[in-house]
């Protein structure tokens, strides 16, 4: 048994976060005497929380938004994933000085290849979106040796420099406006569809949009929506219309956050234990909503 010691997560707002559940019960199952909570920090005070980090009994913290790029300047080590995607999602503590490490890519490739059965080496990609989210995939389908990749987003600027990080590796890329013909072409060519807009997801922008129709989905395509609440989005249910293979965002976020129980606690994160509460968490959490 280890020492009682402190976890967390730090957002604004923070109340929609379901990784208490998941990481407490993984801690929980190893028999871990540590408590995982969430913490809303307002954006005035995140040097100040990042500081309380370095406590003896504090093993670190995952960030999420809007702080995974502004906790950066208070921690003492960036490692180099997460100096590449230019954001940190896990804090970890050791003996008072503090790393910032980045989960995300690896928890997306994970739950593409385990989950979602695909290998992205060679394959034609096609990534909706180019926010934080976007920018994780998109460096996580560079280093895995993507054949191509195509990026379509609202603001074409922003997808733009995004393919710019797939050219400077000898990767083609192309970047589109979302909702355009050049959309289309891309998507019917495409062997994985990865959407990382905020379309389709509760409480997000728009929830009822998919930011693709069933018939420009190709059947052979593989569509992992990072969107994880609700389980079943517009665009999981426009790909199963289209009769392709559907991967939902809860997987990618499972598997982020047992990358982050590794990196505190230098021991196996139990993922089928985690997966299962992140899915208990995220049914209750619908059937309250109605
Ligand atoms: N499964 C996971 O582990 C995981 C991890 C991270 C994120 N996510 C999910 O991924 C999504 C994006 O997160 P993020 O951190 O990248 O957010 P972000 O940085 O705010 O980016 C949001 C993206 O959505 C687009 N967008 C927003 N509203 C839109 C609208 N009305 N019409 C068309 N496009 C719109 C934005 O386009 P513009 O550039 O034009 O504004 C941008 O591409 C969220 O739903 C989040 O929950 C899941």
């Amino acid at each position: 048994m280890i020492i009682a010691s402190a976890l967390g997560i730090i957002g604004y707002p923070i109340g929609h976060s379901i990784s208490p559940r998941f990481q407490q019960a993984a801690l929980n199952h190893r028999s871990i005497d540590a408590e995982y909570r969430a913490y809303a920090v307002h954006p005035d005070a995140v040097g100040e929380f990042v500081a309380s980090l370095r406590a003896e009994g504090v093993l670190g913290s995952n960030v999420t938004v809007p702080h995974k790029e502004t906790v950066m300047p208070f921690l003492d080590e960036i490692d180099e994933w997460a100096a590449e995607a230019g954001a940190v999602n896990t804090i970890v503590n050791r003996n008072g000085r503090l790393t910032g490490y980045n989960t995300d890519g690896y928890g997306f490739l994970r739950a593409l290849r385990e989950s979602g059965g695909l290998e992205p080496a060679g394959k034609r990609a096609l990534i909706l979106g180019a926010g934080g989210a976007a920018r994780g995939v998109a460096q996580a389908l560079i280093r895995a040796g993507v054949g191509r990749l195509d990026i379509a987003n609202r603001t074409l600027a922003r997808a733009e420099r995004l393919a710019e990080l797939a050219t400077a590796r000898g990767i083609p890329a192309a970047a589109r406006p979302l909702a355009s013909g050049g959309l289309s072409a891309a998507a019917a060519s495409a062997e994985l569809i990865v959407n990382c807009t905020a379309l389709g997801m509760t409480h997000g922008p728009d929830e009822t949009a998919s930011p693709l129709t069933a018939e420009q989905i190709p059947a052979a395509a593989l569509v992992y929506d990072l969107v994880y609440n609700p389980l079943l989005t517009p665009l999981l249910r426009a790909a199963e219309r289209a009769g392709a293979a559907t991967l939902g965002g809860i997987a990618m976020l499972v598997y982020q956050g047992a990358a982050s129980f590794e990196l505190w606690l230098e021991r196996p994160a139990p993922a089928a234990v985690m997966m299962d509460a992140a899915l208990a968490a995220m049914r209750a959490r619908q059937a309250e909503s109605g």
